[in-house]
């Protein structure tokens, strides 16, 4: 099978040296790239900066922004039977951005935002529909929260995570289906939860009919 992983954070820029992010180190995404690959499927992995090296074998596009993430995304469709966002992409980004380094102003100001594309549910939208497992990471209400996420976005499978996870060795998930289904994986290191994640979605793809 041809696995699409996305990782990593994106990066929103203000001017050309400053820019909004987040925490994530891409080490999930990077271990599951890494797991599908030892599996023997093909892997096209879409990262956000991280200092992580490429797992051996898959094909690595790097990107910078929530937008650069939908782009590579969309232009790799072709090639993905299943697609992970295991990325951390930012929810909003600077609404301009200004050229060159911007010079120090009053005491307080604000950044105005404006939210970036939600790839994940764009995906769900899709007539030539992939399977779809994107992740979740809620600090409260969580499995209900998750499930939510899942139906909005219309994902075949959700991994819940919490925000202890971000940037840290270890994770403990919990993977959730349509069908109600919900079964814990870890506390373990995230390569070992990658491992066990990459066979659960690999019986679960070949459980669903065939995409059109
Ligand atoms: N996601 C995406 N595009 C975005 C934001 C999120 O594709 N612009 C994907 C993530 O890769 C993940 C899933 O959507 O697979 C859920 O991400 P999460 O940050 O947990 O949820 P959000 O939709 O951003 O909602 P909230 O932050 O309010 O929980």
């Amino acid at each position: 099978m041809n696995y699409l992983v996305t990782a990593g954070p994106t990066r929103e820029f203000i001017d050309d040296i400053r820019y909004v992010s987040n925490l994530s180190s891409g080490r999930m995404g990077y271990a599951l790239a890494a797991a599908a690959g030892d599996a023997g499927h093909d892997v096209i992995l879409i990262s956000g900066p991280c200092t992580l090296p490429a797992p051996a074998g898959a094909e690595l596009i790097s990107i910078v922004s929530a937008d650069q993430m939908r782009e590579a995304v969309l232009n790799s469709l072709p090639k993905a039977d299943i697609i992970v966002m295991c990325a951390a992409v930012a929810d909003y980004r600077p609404a301009r951005r200004i050229p060159g380094k911007m010079k120090k102003g009053p005491d307080v100001m604000s950044l105005e935002l404006v939210k970036t594309p939600d790839i994940l549910a764009e995906l769900g939208t899709l007539e030539a529909k992939k399977f779809l497992v994107g992740f979740a990471l809620e600090a409260e209400n969580a499995l209900e929260n998750a499930r939510a996420k899942m139906a909005s976005k219309k994902a075949d499978m959700i991994v819940l995570n919490s925000p202890a996870a971000i940037g840290a060795e270890t994770s403990a998930v919990q993977v959730l289906t349509p069908d109600g289904g919900a079964t814990r994986i870890g506390p373990a290191a995230k390569e070992i939860i990658a491992a066990k994640l990459i066979k659960t979605i690999d019986s679960r793809f070949n459980e669903e009919p065939a995409q059109p």
